[in-house]
């Protein structure tokens, strides 16, 4: 039974139908930038803990690094199509534009990330990987989350 719900709620449209409002696009982004932070810093516990020829803590990582691209790549995926609507007019094109090349930089070193996971497997070439990656996605969150996201 659910009783948690206290507050009448007159324009339910059941949460998959009909256009998002800029709120409920901030409250996705915010609560996906919490869960991408915390795989992040499981892949960055990791990654430091890769040691030489070690293939099971390398599997380890390159299962939490596949969960963390899923997460990801959806993420980016909408905001891409949703992030512009929350720009001031007059700075849609811009704010797409930069968007759209963090996006492409993390997209290009996450797949880097893997590559070298799967064609080296060095411990030491792995952390500079993950921070490189870790880097680049916790900047434009927090860019996003000053610029965009911020309640005026
Ligand atoms: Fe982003
Ligand atoms: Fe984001």
């Amino acid at each position: 039974m659910d009783t948690g719900s206290d507050t009448p709620n007159t324009s339910d449209t059941s949460g998959t139908q009909g256009p998002a409002t800029p709120d409920e696009i901030r409250a996705r982004i915010r609560s996906e930038h919490a869960q991408i932070s915390a795989l992040l810093a499981r892949v960055e516990a990791l990654s430091e803990r890769v040691g030489e020829d070690d293939t099971e803590a390398v599997i380890a990582l390159r299962e939490e690094l596949v969960a963390l691209g899923e997460v990801l790549l959806a993420h980016l995926h909408y905001e891409e199509y949703q992030l512009p609507s929350l720009a001031d007019e007059g700075k849609v094109g811009e704010l797409a534009e930069g968007m759209r090349r963090e996006h492409q930089a993390q997209r290009e070193i996450f797949d880097s990330v893997i590559r070298e996971l799967d064609e080296t497997a060095v411990g030491s070439k792995l952390v500079v990987g993950v921070r490189e990656l870790s880097r680049a996605i916790r900047d434009d969150m927090a860019h996003e989350e000053r610029e965009i996201l911020s309640e005026p």
